[in-house]
């Protein structure tokens, strides 16, 4: 049990629910101790995910009049320990800090310090390991089982290729694809490609690697290695372009239609000039991808449902409230809350709109 929620009064729970301003990214040099405010920290707002799932945070935020004190680590790792620390040093009623690390094995660093100050710590999209957050009975993980969005990709190519046989160019019965990967030590890039790959071999159908490549989830990154392969003229022999997170699928269907490709609403059956994209997170921008036809599908990574969940969890301990499943919405496991992932195709698209 917390101090705060030990130490919890009608009074604090009026006091830090009545506060209803969002402070501003890279607020981590403020010295205004403010009792009121949450603070969450993120590993790189510059990530087109985390940038959407920031707005959700505050959005909810807002709504229930919490105050977030947000803090940019821009990647670096030295930076988001520093942020951490001095919040810590500033929170003085304990209440819960929301924690995306820089680097999934970093996270136990931020839980150690959580522990020793008695203060609460919520972490999204990097999970600690199982052991580390088994370590503090107030460390949660709110995020989703990165196996499903692999196995739904699988799906919506298989589907694709079923309804679209002209989409295997070459006819040899051999779906020759592109990975384009996360970064290597986050768990949702290694899960997710293994499973997509895994899922097609199981359910009987033929792939073949022409390229696994690490764009770091990054939207340029993947338009350049895309172009790379183009200028390599190796473009021709590519049927499918699989993306571990959606900015990179944007970033590849950017370099096609630099080369003439997957150019919008072009006519059904024609793919001599098309090569399927998908992607994972279902970003505005995907979406209107998905409706234009120059990407095949993604599946929702529901940031406003982690948003959400991280904030029930949050007022919990605000309240002084017990936590369970009921409580949070979701299923939970250990302290980790498992958020659905949503396949989304053309079919469905408005509902997840
Ligand atoms: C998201 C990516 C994001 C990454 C950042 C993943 O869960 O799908 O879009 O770049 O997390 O850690």
């Amino acid at each position: 049990m917390s101090r705060f929620s030990k130490l919890f009064t009608a009074v604090a729970a009026a006091a830090t629910l009545a506060c209803a301003t969002v402070a501003p990214a890279h607020a981590a040099d403020s010295t205004d101790a403010n009792s009121n405010s949450i603070s969450v920290f993120y590993y790189s707002l510059n990530d087109l995910f985390i940038n959407q799932l920031s707005a959700a945070l505050q959005d909810r935020a807002l709504a229930n009049g919490i105050k977030l004190r947000q803090y940019d680590a821009d990647d670096d790792l030295m930076r988001q320990v520093t942020q951490i620390q001095s919040a810590l040093v500033i929170n003085k009623d304990g209440a819960p800090i929301i924690v995306n690390p820089v680097d999934t094995q970093n996270g136990i660093a931020a839980l150690r310090a959580a522990r020793q100050s008695d203060v609460p710590i919520i972490f999204f999209n990097r999970m600690p390991s199982e052991e580390a957050l088994a370590s503090y009975e107030d460390a949660w993980y709110v995020g989703s089982n990165p196996a499903n969005s692999g196995y739904y990709q699988a799906e919506i190519v298989q589907s694709y290729f079923e309804a679209h046989p002209e989409a295997d160019r070459n006819k040899d019965g051999v779906i020759s694809y592109v990975m384009l990967k996360g970064e290597p030590s986050h768990q949702d890039s290694r899960i997710r490609s293994n499973t997509f790959v895994r899922t097609m071999l199981e359910n009987g159908i033929k792939i073949k690697p022409i390229a696994s490549i690490s764009a770091n989830w990054s939207q340029t990154r993947a338009q350049n290695e895309i172009s790379a392969l183009a200028d390599r003229d190796q473009l021709k022999q590519v049927e499918l372009i699989v993306c571990n997170n959606d900015a990179m699928a944007l970033g590849a269907i950017n370099a096609l239609q630099a080369e003439g490709y997957n150019i919008p609403n072009t006519p059904a059956g024609d793919h001599s000039k098309y090569i399927p994209v998908v992607g994972i997170d279902a970003l505005p921008q995907a979406l209107d991808a998905v409706e234009r036809g120059t990407m095949i599908g993604t599946v929702l990574n529901d940031y406003t449902a982690v948003a959400d969940v991280m904030m029930r969890i949050t007022e919990a301990y605000l309240n002084g409230e017990q936590i369970t499943d009921d409580l949070i919405g979701y299923q939970s496991r250990n302290h980790i809350v498992d958020v659905p992932y949503v396949k989304v195709t053309n079919e469905n698209i408005s509902e997840v709109r």
